[in-house]
């Protein structure tokens, strides 16, 4: 039998480690122990001889307190320091949550990004909430979002169902980037009842003019399902690692997988897909068992 002092330690230890607990995943995760996640590998058929940086930046969530233009500078020069060969950013750059203090303009967001660089460019893609968030492009049910206008305003290139070409050591390759697949919201008035994406996987596909490498963008990772083994990497965002993230499971992830795709490097017939847990978070400011990450992907 537990005495009446015994209860109230309890109950008074359970409440002070339930405060501490949640000040972690609210406060310590999400804000201050962002690291550099490594992958090394050579995927089927990359050709011998590219050896490949790639750094990737995924769910930056611009809001504040959690994400301001200063920790986004500061991130985007922790990315210049891995000097990689290549800087790609895998969308969802507005806030995810209403449980903000301040919003951080598109345009802050976007500056604070310019500041990345690398020999052979920086590259992106948009994510749902970069649709969701934009009230004009929800309305005519077409691009271009103010995402994308202030990432092209500040030099980077937005890959929509597009592809680059680019040179490494006298070595071609290609980034392949797919629209969002959750692009439009549901819409009664327009008899959605789902969300709409823009993607169009064969039709970016058909645009590699060649047999060299493909390292395909995608922000939600359920199109992995699809992608052909030409392509020899798929790198996606989207599921955050599901927030919070125990043993390996994550109770929640926004994936019609479940945990299949939730996170990290996951190898299909021979296909490769590296899920980055993110950077910020969406709906709630929680993270716990999947700390912010900087993805640093070495290819050859
Ligand atoms: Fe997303």
């Amino acid at each position: 039998m537990i005495t009446r002092r015994g209860f109230l330690r309890l109950v008074g230890g359970s409440f002070l480690s339930m405060v501490s607990l949640s000040a972690y995943a609210i406060g310590i995760e999400p804000m201050l122990l962002t690291h550099v996640k490594r992958y090394a590998l050579t995927p089927p058929h990359w050709p011998a001889g590219l050896k490949l940086r790639v750094v990737a930046l995924a769910d930056i969530h611009a809001c504040r307190p959690w994400m301001t233009p200063e920790r986004i500078a500061s991130l985007a020069a922790e990315a210049n320091a891995l000097q990689p060969d290549l800087i790609v950013l895998l969308g969802d750059y507005t806030a995810g949550t209403r449980l903000v203090t301040g919003w951080v303009r598109v345009a802050e967001w976007a500056e604070a990004l310019s500041g990345l660089e690398a020999p052979l460019g920086v590259f992106s893609i948009l994510g749902n909430h970069d649709w969701w968030t934009d009230i004009r492009a929800q309305r005519a049910e077409a691009g271009p979002t103010q995402s994308r206008q202030a990432l092209e305003h500040v030099g980077i290139p937005v890959l929509e169902n597009d592809v680059v070409r680019l040179e490494k050591d006298g070595q071609g390759f290609w980034i392949a980037g797919l629209a969002d697949q959750l692009a439009l919201l549901p819409n009664k008035a327009k008899a959605r009842h789902g969300f709409q994406g823009f993607d169009d996987l064969d039709g970016t596909l058909a645009k590699v003019a060649n047999s060299e490498p493909i390292i395909l963008l995608a922000h939600e990772p359920d199109i992995f399902t699809k992608v052909p083994w030409r392509v020899s990497l798929t790198l996606s965002g989207h599921t955050h690692g599901g927030q919070v993230r125990l043993f390996g499971y994550s109770p929640v992830v926004p994936s019609a997988y479940g945990n299949r795709f939730a996170y990290g490097h996951v190898v299909e017939n021979d296909r490769n897909l590296i899920v980055s847990g993110g950077l910020g978070f969406s709906i709630m400011p929680v993270r716990f068992g999947v700390r912010p990450e900087i993805l640093q992907i070495d290819l050859g």
